[in-house]
């Protein structure tokens, strides 16, 4: 059988690799009492509240859920001062990031995105044939704001700005950002994917949402799946002008986001004394996994949410199969400057206490110095 022809654009794509599942590496190994800390997840779980809601919504399931999630843009709207036309779900931020490429990207189109940043920016790009125009992080890994607003051309329609960045850890500032968006023409929408901006901290910090309120053309991404603790369910949600959202409608697909998504996403907002503790633990577990890779000498990028970019000496492949052979799962990165670098997701402290354990074994530290 030849089957249909391939476009080239699309037998170039390159496969999304997650990061490991545990079911895998307990098949691949034969290890049980496995750590993974491979996909910055919630290691408390998920929020309570939300399991409860998903419980009672489970005799309902032989319905379609409310294709454009009313109720649940009902509260995002009010939460975060915007109108309800204002606000998009996606099974996942992941598909809001695939619905604008796929609404804004035509004919070779243009989408500026840093190279340091999240993996789902060039497939995107990629699976609609557009042209991707990338820049260098700058040496601190973080976003260099002023050389992409110089690669933003009149056939850039899209910017994504990962902010925090994963997988570098790094963020930018409110002046930053304001020079930045000030340099860049309004006919290219400004993209400000903020997964992990309930575990920052600093100041200067600047939620992006400030600019959609104020009618800049910029969308704010958001998810449930890392302080709400809700990956395996996919929601997600972006905001921006009803003229954006309107248009991203349009390449939406029926039914994208469950009816479970929606009900559990609605309790979880509800659920601060989750966030809270989610957001205070991760805290602590930074300061003290930074800690220890700083005493030991281990090189790594200061994060400011749920995990560290390390840089390792060895072969960062050959690694990551000694530290799941002693039960840790971790998540080599690649790319332009990012050599023998793998992000480690902050985990519960007998986690983390895991993977300092098996780093002390396979990589020469200056522990115990
Ligand atoms: C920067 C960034 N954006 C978006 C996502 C996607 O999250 P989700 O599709 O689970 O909402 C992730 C997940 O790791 C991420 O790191």
């Amino acid at each position: 059988m030849r089957g249909p022809k391939v476009p080239d654009y699309i037998r170039r794509l390159a496969i999304y690799v997650p990061g490991k599942p545990i079911e895998e590496v307990q098949r691949e190994l034969g290890v049980s009492d496995i750590v993974k800390l491979a996909s910055n997840e919630n290691p408390l779980g998920p929020s309570p509240l939300a399991v409860a809601a998903i419980e009672k919504a489970l005799p309902n399931l032989h319905r379609y859920p409310d294709g454009s999630g009313y109720a649940l843009r009902k509260v995002l709207a009010a939460r975060h001062g915007v109108d309800l036309d204002q606000v998009i779900l996606g099974s996942g931020s992941v598909e809001i990031i695939e619905m604008l490429a796929r609404a804004y990207l035509a004919d070779r189109d243009e989408a500026v995105y840093s190279q340091q940043s999240f993996v789902s920016y060039q497939l995107a790009v990629d699976q609609v044939n557009g042209c991707a125009v990338t820049t260098p992080a700058t040496d601190a890994r973080a976003h260099d704001l002023p050389a992409m607003a110089k690669a933003v051309s009149d056939r850039t329609r899209l910017v994504y700005l990962a902010n925090p960045c994963n997988p570098t850890g790094t963020y930018f500032t409110r002046q930053e950002f304001d020079r930045f968006l000030a340099d860049v023409d309004d006919r290219t929408l400004v993209v400000v994917d903020q997964a992990y901006h309930e575990y920052v901290s600093r100041t200067d910090y600047p939620d992006a949402l400030d600019d959609v309120r104020r009618g800049c053309n910029v969308m704010v991404l958001r998810t449930f799946s890392k302080v709400y603790g809700l990956a395996g369910l996919r929601i997600g949600y972006g905001m921006a002008s009803q003229e954006v959202i309107a248009t991203v409608n349009r390449v939406r697909s029926p039914f994208n986001t469950s009816s479970l998504a929606q009900v559990a996403a609605i309790a979880a907002l509800e659920d601060e004394e989750w966030v809270r503790r989610s957001r205070d633990h991760n805290l602590r577990e930074l300061v003290f996994v930074q800690g220890e890779l700083q005493r030991r000498g281990v090189r790594f990028t200061p994060s400011v949410t749920n995990f560290v970019l390390i840089e390792f000496e060895g072969d960062v492949k050959e690694l990551f199969v000694e530290f799941q052979k002693r039960g840790v799962i971790i998540r080599p990165v690649g790319g332009p400057g990012l050599v023998n670098c793998a992000r480690v997701s902050l985990g519960t402290r007998a986690e983390n206490e895991r993977f300092l354990a098996a780093l002390d074994k396979l990589v020469p530290t200056n522990a115990g110095v």
